[in-house]
């Protein structure tokens, strides 16, 4: 158990009926990193999450956490693991203390000295009960409560929804001592701008298929960069055809516009040949880049 990666999802496919939430999804989370997982809503995030965590039986597959089975080692894997739900539901009437003394109980008790560290750099209410707080607040409670053990393993479901941005960078420099201590985050999430700052690595999953997983840093490299180019007359976009780097060149009037990744000097010399004008570039967006992975249908190596 001690190298087994932090988790491992092999050929996990969960059906309703019918119908295939995740579709023969396999994953592996090192130990020591953050990795993101992201998708659009109905993807198959929640329902992944919910086999690793044997809330639900998978229909083919399996799950395993620091080398235990999900199914049948899940009361050991629990000691391990933190976890906050996307519907995070508490007991109103129980002040935010209460609610974590109470779970820590079940847990055989944790250092509560540890929660209060937490819930200051959270800044987060404990003696107002549940029920008055704010949506933030309450997932701060949510956050303490997946943290407070010191867990080798959290899985967060969408844990950034509703916190403000000063909250936001103190949670992420909380995982970010997290894995440096050696611990492992796998957290969900809508979209790439939420989780670029902080993740290792993102997978993204559409329609319970795992389509691509990428290590950030290669990522911001592959990014690709769009260029206009102004000639003295028209110049047909087929002139960029099997240019290197250039993709989707297109036409309109006296301007080219195409979007290119790596060094510029094949395109250059396709548009001096032309007598190019001018020159503007500017760098697509990576969220722009994830958008091809959001597409029902595209192919995200074409991306
Ligand atoms: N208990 C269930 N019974 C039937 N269908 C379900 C059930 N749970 C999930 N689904 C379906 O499985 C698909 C995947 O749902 P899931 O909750 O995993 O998506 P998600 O990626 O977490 O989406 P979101 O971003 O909206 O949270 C959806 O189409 C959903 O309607
Ligand atoms: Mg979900």
């Amino acid at each position: 158990m001690t190298d087994a990666p932090a988790i491992e999802v092999d050929g996990l496919t969960k059906k309703f009926g019918d119908f295939t939430a995740v579709d023969d999804l396999s994953l592996t989370i090192e130990r020591g990193e953050i990795f993101g997982f992201l998708g659009p809503n109905g993807a198959g995030k929640s329902t992944t999450i919910r086999c690793i965590l044997d809330l639900i039986r998978p229909t083919a597959g399996h799950c395993r956490v620091l080398g235990l089975d999900s199914r049948t080692d899940s009361v050991e894997i629990r000691r391990s693991l933190g976890f906050l739900p996307a519907d995070l539901a508490l007991y109103p009437n129980l002040t935010g203390r209460r609610t974590i003394e109470y779970l820590a109980n079940l847990r055989g008790g944790v250092d509560m000295g540890v929660v209060d560290g937490l819930a200051e750099r959270f800044g987060a209410e404990l003696d107002r009960k549940v029920g008055e707080y704010s949506s933030g607040n309450r997932q701060k409670i949510g956050l303490i409560l997946a943290f407070m053990h010191n867990p080798r393993v959290v899985v967060l479901d969408e844990p950034i929804t509703g916190l403000d941005p000063l909250v936001q960078l103190e949670f992420h420099t909380l995982m970010r001592e997290h894995v440096t201590a050696g611990n492992t985050v796998f957290l969900s999430s809508h979209t790439l701008s939420e989780v670029e700052r902080v993740a290792d690595r993102v997978g993204f999953i559409r329609s319970g298929r795992l389509v691509a997983v990428e290590r950030m840093s290669e990522l911001q490299e592959k990014s690709l960069r769009r260029v206009t180019l102004e000639f003295p007359a028209p110049v047909p976009a087929s002139a960029f055809d099997g240019v290197e780097g250039v993709h989707d060149a297109v036409a309109e009037g006296n301007q080219v516009t195409a979007r290119y990744e790596g060094a510029m000097a094949p395109l250059l010399a396709v548009a001096t040949a032309n007598g190019v004008l001018s020159l503007t570039t500017a760098s697509v967006d990576l969220d722009e880049l994830f958008l091809e992975y959001y597409r029902e249908g595209a192919d995200p190596e074409a991306a």
